[in-house]
């Protein structure tokens, strides 16, 4: 028998409107017995009473026994979802930046209080990526899980690549559609893409990284002619995080834009659309797609979460505390990119290990080669200010994710 839930919700925006739409069509065991805003003069759709400023008429309510935590302010968000851990209410959140900087702790808020705190929608929208990563893959060794974690930025490429639409114009649609962040520099800067990612390793490897160690670099200094590059190559460019597992100690994380071609499953994920690839070592290559973002994407995921509490699912993490799990995160490893630059002194500065290609025609630079991982996360800074562009380019060299300096450096 299913207990039945008295929930809190906190934020009434895209994903939490999403949330209430689809929880009205069901006939489930809950009740949504107050919803926090910040803003109290906005027309809302429903009664008066539902809604309050103060957190306290939810988190000091002993009648509600489930926090839905849905608003865009990571310090916020952090101290209701801890509030609600530690006062004994069972938590779901779709925080992602939130949960990816504070995930230490909040697993031990869990551990301490015996509450439970579920994140499906704060990945990938409304694919169940994390409780398969959890429970359905908790003895398959996996090699890498890559994908397409942002739907705002891939609305922006496909709107460019397929539709010839110009960067602001299709930001401004997947703004106005509600897909992008508050801020989208964590759209198109590949920020959000590694929050999800981290979430993600967390529950496919056993390793909570902070993300301050871990590289992205977005789509803001795309440009047409890396566009045409890849059209004259057959391939697209996707923003694509990485979790890759270099050997049974070592795992590296990163978020590049990516040339990909037409035999991978990426190739086709388009607009605001997800796709994950898992990499497994016996069920071989898994692909899960769907919607990314939006409200009621976002919010069916947000659902099954809840729904999950109704008979005490909680993550167990078993990766991470499992006694034989040796992975330790690394960035000193050699990947494959293509560098289209302006300043000589970034190329010198990155440090080549090996150049595949080099290309000079007027303005248009660029060089295809291998780099250290670490050199990268070094000048981050200088590609963003220089207009450089960098991507993830297995493809152009034939070389996959080279993992031997790694391995030499320990020989
Ligand atoms: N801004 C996010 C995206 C929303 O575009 O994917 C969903 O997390």
């Amino acid at each position: 028998m299913s207990k039945k839930l008295t929930i809190g919700l906190f934020g009434f925006g895209v994903v939490g409107q999403g949330l209430y739409d689809i929880i009205k069509t069901k006939n489930l065991n809950l009740e949504i017995v107050k919803i926090a805003i910040k803003n109290p003069e906005k027309d809302r759709s429903l009664p008066k009473e539902l809604f309050t400023t103060d957190r306290d008429d939810i988190l000091n309510n002993p009648e509600i026994n489930t926090v839905v935590e849905l608003i865009n302010d990571t310090e916020a968000a952090f101290e209701i979802v801890s509030r609600a851990l530690s006062s004994g209410k069972n938590v779901v959140s779709a925080s992602k930046k939130m949960i990816a900087t504070y995930l230490n702790e909040l697993i031990e808020l869990q551990q301490k209080h015996g509450t439970s705190l579920l994140y499906e929608g704060s990945v990938c929208g409304s694919i169940p990526i994390i409780r398969n990563l959890e429970e359905y893959y908790d003895n398959e060794l996996l090699h890498s899980i890559s994908g397409i974690f942002n739907g705002s930025s891939n609305y922006i490429l496909s709107k460019g690549f397929l539709e010839g639409l110009d960067y602001a114009s299709a930001l401004k649609q997947a703004q106005d559609l509600g897909f992008a962040e508050t801020d989208p520099t964590m759209d198109v800067g590949g920020y959000d893409a590694k929050y999800k990612l981290i979430i993600a390793a967390a529950h496919a490897y056993g390793v909570v990284i902070d993300p301050k160690d871990v590289l992205n670099v977005g789509i803001q200094n795309l440009s047409a002619k890396d566009l045409q590059y890849a059209r004259e190559k057959n391939l697209k460019i996707k923003l694509v995080p990485v979790a890759k597992e270099l050997d049974d100690r070592h795992v590296t994380l990163f978020v590049l834009p990516k040339f990909v071609n037409e035999s991978e499953f990426l190739y086709n994920v388009e607009y605001e659309y997800n796709g994950v690839t898992v990499q497994a070592a016996f069920a071989d290559q898994q692909f899960f797609f769907g919607k990314g973002a939006g409200g009621h994407p976002t919010g069916s995921a947000v659902l099954s979460d809840i729904a999950a509490l109704r008979y005490n699912y909680a993550y167990e993490y078993k990766k991470a505390k499992a006694d034989n799990n040796r992975l330790q995160f690394t960035n000193n490893v050699d990947i494959n990119i293509y560098l289209r630059y302006e300043d000589e002194a970034l190329v010198e500065a990155l440090e080549f290990e090996h150049i595949h290609e080099r290309f000079y025609s007027g303005s248009y630079k660029f060089v295809i080669g291998k780099v250290n991982l670490q050199k990268l996360i070094d000048n981050q800074q200088q590609i963003a200010d220089t207009g450089a562009f960098v991507a993830f380019a297995d493809q152009l060299s034939g070389v996959a994710l080279a993992a031997n300096k790694l391995q030499e450096a320990e020989a």
